[in-house]
């Protein structure tokens, strides 16, 4: 009997720390319980099949052809990439059929392009050690050397200039932890997330984000050049670890300056942010959130008026202690820190007058803190692919 082996990698959701990870400085994420899924089956032609549950078509993959980036492939892209990649490494693929399925929305800011990368390299990785091995290899898989690969796939292969964190939080998520990492060196730590009466909301605008099209490229470029003066003058390893009296010395611009700005206080929002949640103080955590919020939309314009009215709705709930917009920005999601027990009240009224002023339908998830990648016993909807 052939059989089938099933994996999962998570969603993640920034607490805070955003616009970070390119500039070298520390992101607070944590990996969801929402995900990708992924069933496989070995075949013994050389060819592996990709299909999705949620998007129509069959993609097949020849393992001795070029494996070239084909936009007409959609989702298709990011498994392509990570087997183009691993192959490049040197690693020995072999043929399978994958079956992908998953409750992430895409587009939303969740990170579904980096769980679907990370959940292949994962199960390729991991199949190809099964072979060469005949036993299960355990957890012995890098996920750091994973996350990078699955970052150079991103950078390169899909052509999105993302930076680590988002790779990094969906490789190495923990259960009931968000992750301080330094974005500099990789160093990390597990920070407990222990909400008491509140609960983390995620909220999605409804306003699909395309990162690719996004000012994306354009802020980090401007970060670039704004690090390239004050290292005329000063050496610093990276944006996070300049000051603002730096940067007004040596910068004109109004418009760098605002965006340094933005790095600068985010970067100490989130060191301070993570010694806070770590010793209880919720409604000071709280509070950091919201001014995460305001320094993305008036320093660094990456919200928009969808996230922005989902913030102030969820802070004009009268059951949330602070709120922020998550992610790249431009449309997707926002996080808000709720009491538990008026959860339906804060949905409803933030439904209803999001509605109103936006003519969108806001979608609420309160999703549990996850583990990151792994194997997982079967899934009943994959059972019958
Ligand atoms: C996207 C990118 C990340 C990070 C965030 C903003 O999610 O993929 O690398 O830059 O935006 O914090």
């Amino acid at each position: 009997m052939v059989m089938t082996v099933h994996y999962f990698a998570p969603g993640r959701v920034n607490l805070i720390g955003e616009h970070i990870d390119y500039n070298g400085g520390f992101v607070l994420p944590a990996a969801l319980s929402l995900g990708i899924r992924a069933a496989v089956r070995p075949r013994e032609d050389g060819v592996i099949t990709l299909r999705s549950l949620n998007a129509p078509g069959c993609f097949e993959v020849d393992l001795d052809a070029d494996l070239e980036f084909d936009p007409r492939h959609g989702w298709a892209n990011y498994p392509k990439g990570v087997m183009a990649y691993l192959r490049k490494d040197g690693y020995a693929l072999q043929g399978c059929d994958i079956v992908y399925s998953g409750d992430l929305p895409v587009g939303a800011g969740l990170s579904s392009s980096a769980a679907i990368e990370v959940v292949t390299a994962y199960l390729l990785l991991h199949r190809s050690a099964r072979a060469a091995c005949g036993s299960e290899m355990g957890d012995s898989i890098d996920r750091i050397w994973l996350a990078k690969l699955c970052q150079r796939v991103e950078n390169e292969y899909v052509g999105v200039g993302c930076g680590i964190m988002d790779q990094f939080a969906v490789a190495n998520g923990k259960a009931g932890h968000a992750i301080l990492l330094n974005c500099d060196t990789l160093a990390y730590e597990y920070v407990p997330v222990s909400l008491g009466d509140y609960r983390l909301v995620i909220i999605n605008t409804g306003k699909r984000r395309a990162l690719g099209e996004s000012k994306y490229n354009e802020r980090r470029a401007q970060c670039q050049a704004a690090l390239r003066i004050i290292r005329q003058h000063r050496d610093v390893p990276n944006l996070c670890q300049a000051t603002m009296e730096d940067a007004c010395r040596w910068i004109d611009d109004p418009i760098p300056l605002k965006r340094v700005r933005h790095v600068i206080s985010e970067h100490l929002r989130t060191m301070e942010a993570s010694r806070l949640l770590s010793s209880g103080y919720l409604r000071e955590f709280g509070w950091l959130l919201t001014e995460s919020h305001q320094s993305l939309r008036e320093d660094y314009e990456v919200s928009g008026s969808e996230l922005d009215t989902v913030v102030e709705l969820a802070l004009a709930s009268g059951a949330c202690l602070g709120a922020r917009m998550t992610g790249a920005g431009f449309g997707g999601c926002a996080i808000a820190l709720v009491e538990s027990n008026a959860l339906a009240q804060f949905q409803d009224f933030v439904r209803s007058h999001y509605v109103q002023k936006t003519g969108l339908h806001p979608e609420f998830y309160v999703s549990e803190i996850g583990d990151g990648v792994r194997r997982v016993s079967s899934y009943s909807d994959l059972e019958s692919y």
